[in-house]
């Protein structure tokens, strides 16, 4: 699996959520070793529980932010990432039925998204905020 990586291109100016990004991503990296490694059943549902509640945690970091800058999309904003979640704890639920469920290519799909969602939607508001 080729993990997708935080670069430059992908920075929104705010620290705190570049740095949640970047996180997000190596723990996805770190889930596809897990997989790739052919990891116990236990450790692939516990990593990727700590993604999804990492990904939990930071929409909601995102929101509060949102929200405070007064950003008009934040409702959009706030469906797209319930969007993503409802994928993951579909995902999670079907784990319990198998490990062998979750492929590396679910996770590059989820990867994609997520960087897909930087670029489209985070960015869009930093550009806002700046402005
Ligand atoms: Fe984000
Ligand atoms: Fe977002």
């Amino acid at each position: 699996m080729q993990p997708p990586v935080f670069d430059d291109s992908l920075r929104t100016g705010f620290a705190a959520i570049d740095e949640q990004h970047r996180l997000f991503l190596t723990m996805l990296a770190e889930l596809g070793a897990h997989i790739e490694a052919g990891h116990h059943r236990q450790g692939v549902i516990d990593a990727f529980q700590g993604m999804r509640l990492y990904a939990d945690g930071h929409f909601a970091d995102e929101e509060v932010l949102m929200q405070q800058r007064g950003y008009p999309e934040l409702e959009a904003h706030k469906g797209l990432h319930a969007t993503f979640m409802a994928m993951a704890a579909d995902l999670e639920a079907r784990l319990g039925e198998g490990a062998g469920l979750l492929s590396v290519e679910t996770l590059e799909f989820l990867g994609s998204w997520f960087i897909g969602h930087i670029r489209n939607e985070d960015q869009r508001f930093a550009a806002f905020a700046r402005g």
